[in-house]
């Protein structure tokens, strides 16, 4: 049986008609830039983070980089985060002027781990960007206390994590809510996503909301007027009009997933071999990935696809073993934790829209490798 990694036909299938209207309607107006789309978006995406502001951007990887530009950064000034990420998340500090420091992760989150970002604090950091990995938030009530102590941003790397939450002196609180700033892509496989590229920045500061929404539209906040040199970095309208079809379905689309991935763990967590995420209690994860630790990974990636499953190893190098990132003089086995996992780790699909079928076929397939 074919299990692709992800079907967005079986997606787009399900809501084609509200899609191709919302569409549509843009294509009629022909109003594709900054059209009012995008703001109710924004509206939209703040009230599900419980945040003051969301500001549009053309993609996850600015929406990080924007918040750090805003830092205006002094050469040498440094900003910790995970080596165990997309490649954008420590991309976006070097591009916005910041040298990368990585610190190690939990091995059981894959989330970076706060007594490594304690160690890793000298009098150059100036914030930190946690990142909440395949959809399951960072412990952020031991997080925001470091960043206090010693006066340092934080920035919320939620590209996979949109509408996550972690529950927190009894109360939820959503990821990108508690961060100086929280970060969104709606790359078209994430949790939401678009039909193309597209990012969102969430704030709960003023300030900063209104210097965001400059540095998005060239630095000026009045046409040809510019108080510093900006991006283009605005979300188009026609992507929020997919984006606003798409929101009403989020919660069920994430809620199919976890669903998935109960099966998936109910099914593997009683083999030896096979090591199942484990989800933080406080936690309600959005499973943006399902992601295994295994033995004889490779291999069993290769029996998967001859299987006809389609799976992905997020990631296979660490971010601070990287050869752009040879400057920085890390040495294989200075972040032990993160290098591990990027030996074992293998992405399951794990869609809304995956059968029971094609889901019992993948684990069978998993199972028979291991028998
Ligand atoms: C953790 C993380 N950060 C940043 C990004 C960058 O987002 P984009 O691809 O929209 O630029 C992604 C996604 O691709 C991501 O997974």
């Amino acid at each position: 049986m074919n299990v692709p990694l992800l079907d967005l036909v079986a997606q787009y299938r399900s809501i084609k008609d509200d899609v191709t209207r919302a569409v549509t309607a843009v294509i009629e107006r022909q109003s594709f830039i900054m059209g009012p789309e995008v703001g109710q978006l924004e509206a939209e995406v703040a009230r599900l983070s419980q945040t003051r502001h969301a500001v549009g951007c053309a993609s996850g990887t600015d929406a990080l980089l924007l918040p750090i530009r805003a830092l205006d950064l002094k050469p040498g000034d440094e900003i910790i985060t995970t080596p165990f990420t997309f490649f954008a998340t420590a991309g976006a500090i070097q591009n916005a002027g910041g040298t990368p420091v990585f610190a190690d992760i939990d091995a059981g989150s894959f989330n970076i781990a706060p007594g490594a970002i304690e160690a890793a604090i000298t009098p150059r950091t100036r914030a930190i960007v946690v990142v909440h990995l395949f959809g399951q938030m960072a412990v952020m009530e031991e997080i925001l206390p470091i960043a206090k102590r010693h006066g340092l941003a934080l920035i919320e790397d939620a590209a996979q994590a949109i509408g996550a939450r972690r529950k927190i002196d009894g109360a939820w609180r959503m990821a990108g809510e508690l961060g100086t700033v929280g970060t969104f892509s709606f790359f078209p496989s994430k949790n939401l996503g678009g039909f193309g590229d597209g990012g969102m920045m969430v704030t709960q500061d003023d300030a900063l909301a209104e210097r965001l929404r400059r540095l998005r539209l060239h630095g000026g906040s009045r046409q040809y007027f510019h108080d510093e040199v900006g991006y283009n970095s605005r979300l188009d309208t026609l992507q929020a009009a997919v984006l606003l079809a798409k929101l009403p379905h989020l919660a069920d689309w994430s809620a199919a997933r976890a669903r998935n991935a109960a099966r998936y763990t109910e099914a593997f967590t009683r083999h030896p071999a096979i090591c199942p995420p484990p989800v933080d209690p406080a936690n309600t994860h959005i499973y943006n990935q399902y992601t295994l630790r295994v033995p004889r990974r490779d291999q069993l990636q290769a029996h998967l696809k001859a299987s006809g499953i389609g799976s992905s190893i997020y990631y296979p190098l660490a971010l601070h073993l990287q050869p752009c990132f040879a400057h920085l003089d890390y040495q294989r086995g200075s972040l032990p934790v993160s290098e591990a996992a990027t030996g074992e780790v293998i992405s399951l699909p794990i869609y809304p829209e995956m059968t029971r079928e094609q889901q019992d076929a993948v684990i069978e397939a998993i199972l028979a490798f291991y028998a």
